[in-house]
């Protein structure tokens, strides 16, 4: 089993890149934001523990995070091998994942902090099928997603305050990751700051 990491600040496209990345390499994606966005929502021990550092938009302890990827990786739809997106975001996560699988490639999406508001402060998905969507950026089609069950939805960590925190956690926790995967040399650095179609391309001529 050999994994792909996709690295960034929050609002970087990991998501949306995800999307198509596992289109085209059949890798299934495996957000730990989503997992613990569903784990709050289902009410689980996980999700109460969770939900206050993700409102106060911190980083929820590492034992709970490995905890999820170790029972995630054992449904058999990850055999072959995952899309990590957001994880891992800390040296133990790190750690963690190099008991767990190889790591082929680390995708690095790189957004300057000054585009990282309006990112965050525009985005919205469709609660049918999950696809993300920004204001001015990316909008959904007139009407609502192709999905045929669209509605509308804002993450309640998507607001200005809180974004300032996770570029503050993500630059004191989660960047000095980019030194370690740089020294393994499977570490790419994407110009996140352009076209979504750009990107998509430059990630996978990384990937081949
Ligand atoms: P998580 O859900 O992982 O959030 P994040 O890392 O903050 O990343 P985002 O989902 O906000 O952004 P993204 O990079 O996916 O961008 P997107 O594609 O949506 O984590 C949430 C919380 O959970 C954390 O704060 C933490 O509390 C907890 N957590 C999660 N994982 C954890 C872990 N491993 N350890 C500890 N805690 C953890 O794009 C953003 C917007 O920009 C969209 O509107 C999109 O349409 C638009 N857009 C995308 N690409 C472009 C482009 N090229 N140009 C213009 N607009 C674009």
């Amino acid at each position: 089993m050999s994994s792909i990491v996709l690295f960034g600040p929050p609002g970087a496209g990991k998501g949306t890149q995800a999307e198509r990345i596992t289109e085209k390499t059949g890798f299934p994606q495996v957000s730990t934001g989503d997992m613990l966005r569903a784990a709050v929502k289902a009410g689980t021990e996980t999700g109460l523990l969770a939900k206050s550092f993700m409102e106060a938009g911190q980083l929820v302890p590492d034992e709970v995070i490995i905890d999820l990827i170790q029972q995630r990786i054992t449904h058999p739809d990850a055999a072959h091998g995952v899309m990590f997106d957001g994880f891992p975001r800390t040296i133990p996560q790190a750690e963690a994942l190099a008991t767990i699988t190889e790591v082929s490639h680390v995708i690095a999406i790189e957004v300057p902090d000054e585009r990282i508001v309006d990112r965050i402060c525009g985005r919205y998905s469709c609660a049918g099928c999950g696809n993300v969507y920004h204001d001015t950026f990316n909008p959904a089609p007139e009407g609502g997603c192709e999905c045929g069950k669209w509605e509308e939805k804002r993450r309640a960590d998507d607001n200005a305050d809180t974004v300032m925190s996770r570029l503050a956690a993500y630059h004191e926790q989660t960047s000095p990751l980019a030194g370690w995967y740089e020294r393994e040399g499977i570490f790419h650095r994407i110009n996140g700051d352009r076209p979504i179609d750009a990107i998509t391309e430059d990630i996978l001529t990384a990937l081949n």
